[in-house]
């Protein structure tokens, strides 16, 4: 196991690169994909890195390197993995809700598609017929995922074509004779539970016998890191377990046993990742003692959005008594990283750390306020990089168009 930066390390990279900055740990992404190699080494499972979590184009060649395949969400996502150098048979495009040109654009690039609506299956189907081979998303209507915002499986959820609609699917799919090659669902992030997993194979295999060209099942991403101390990440040794009975429970009756695709976010960059901020402003309130840091919800939007738990450490001053504090922004709006926290004694000017910032951190950052997007930084073989410059203020006008 990799040990996490230390704070001596990530005290070094922000008097170097200033704050507020990324920090990304190399071998930590690694080594999660290794965990899901190892866990799955008796199962013919392949993991797509769903980039939608961290697209530095850095993060994408690591992730190459390491050989895990790349999931994407938009044609833009494509072009960055195929820019990362990442060859279009190792490139998934998952597609929601888009225009369909931007699937004839994929189709051009000859990644792997995943079709998630009627109306585009069928004029991929008009157009192309059995040209090129497609995967079908679909909705299974499970609830999972760790709360409603980020649930993506349930039966109000506008992902995917609604597994009841199998009727249909299959008039439009036989109307063409379409190339079925994978059937695809994603219930959702956080998933704790493998359970939630099997439950997809079981909805899935009730239809495999309709689509004789399959080769493989993707199982969409989801796999839960630990936020806070003591809490439970997805067990991903019980998951290969029982996602491989589950496989063998149903064997496809088809053709050549099907390949598992999981399409893991969160669980290979999250804890890879470090949010270093410094602390602006002490306020002390009959409220709350507030820490004000240079940074807010335009730089780390998850606790504001989904209430998500990162753990905060002032690294600056260890060993200090323990005090109970609101971490906030700085932005014009009520920006809350933390209530009633307790850390070290805060200092204005401290450093403050947030874990587990690899994933939708940078990804989600905006310029509200007309505040800079913060730099970042890898940390590999022992060695750090600036991987993204700070913004500067040409940045904040660059694509504006004068005209008064
Ligand atoms: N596959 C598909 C089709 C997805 O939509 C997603 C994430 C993933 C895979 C990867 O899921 P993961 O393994 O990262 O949980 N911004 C939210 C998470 C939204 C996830 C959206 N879809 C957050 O910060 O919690």
């Amino acid at each position: 196991m990799i040990n996490p930066l230390s704070p001596e390390t990530l005290i070094q990279l922000a008097d170097q690169y200033g704050t507020p900055l990324y920090v990304y740990h190399a071998e930590k992404i690694k080594d999660q994909y290794q965990r899901l190699k190892t866990a799955f080494g008796k199962t013919d499972a392949v993991f797509f890195y769903a980039c939608k979590a961290l697209t530095n184009i850095n993060i994408l060649r690591y992730i190459r390197n390491t050989g895990a395949n790349v999931d994407c969400s938009s044609i833009n996502e494509v072009r960055l993995a195929l820019h990362a150098g990442f060859p279009p048979a190792r490139i998934l495009y998952t597609s929601n809700g888009i225009a369909f040109g931007e699937i004839e654009e994929a189709k051009q690039l000859g990644v792997i598609i995943n079709i998630d609506s009627l109306s585009n299956l069928e004029k991929f189907g008009k157009k192309f017929g059995r040209d090129y081979p497609i995967g079908i998303r679909l909705r299974p209507n499970i609830l999972a995922g760790g709360n409603m915002k980020i649930s993506t499986g349930h039966d109000k959820s506008k992902f995917g074509i609604p597994v009841d609609q199998i009727a249909i699917i299959l008039d439009v799919v036989r109307k063409y004779n379409m190339l079925i090659r994978d059937l695809h669902i994603h219930t959702g992030s956080e998933i704790e539970d493998a359970d939630v997993f099997v439950k997809g194979i079981d909805i899935l295999f009730e239809i495999t016998h309709h689509f004789p060209d399959l080769e493989f099942i993707d199982l969409g991403g989801g796999f839960k890191v630990a936020s806070k101390p003591g809490e439970k990440e997805t067990d991903i040794c019980l998951l290969a377990e029982k996602v491989g009975a589950g496989f063998a429970k149903h064997p496809y009756k088809n053709g050549k046993p099907l390949q598992i695709w999981f399409e893991p976010g969160k669980f290979l960059v999250s804890e890879a990742g470090f949010f270093l901020t410094r602390v602006n402003v002490l306020k002390e309130t009959n409220a709350a003692d507030f820490v004000s840091v240079d940074s807010g919800f335009n730089h780390l939007i998850r606790p504001m959005f989904y209430d998500a738990y990162h753990q905060i450490e002032n690294i600056s001053n260890p060993g200090a008594p323990l005090k109970n504090y609101a971490v906030v922004g700085n932005i014009c709006e009520t920006d809350t990283f933390a209530w009633d926290r307790s850390l070290n004694e805060v200092r204005e000017g401290d450093y403050i750390v947030f874990r587990n910032a690899g994933a939708y951190g940078f990804e989600m950052s905006s310029n509200f306020n007309s505040r800079f997007k913060p730099a970042e930084v890898i940390v590999m073989e022992g060695k750090a990089h600036l991987i993204r410059k700070r913004d500067v203020f040409e940045d904040l006008l660059r694509n504006q168009v004068e005209v008064i």
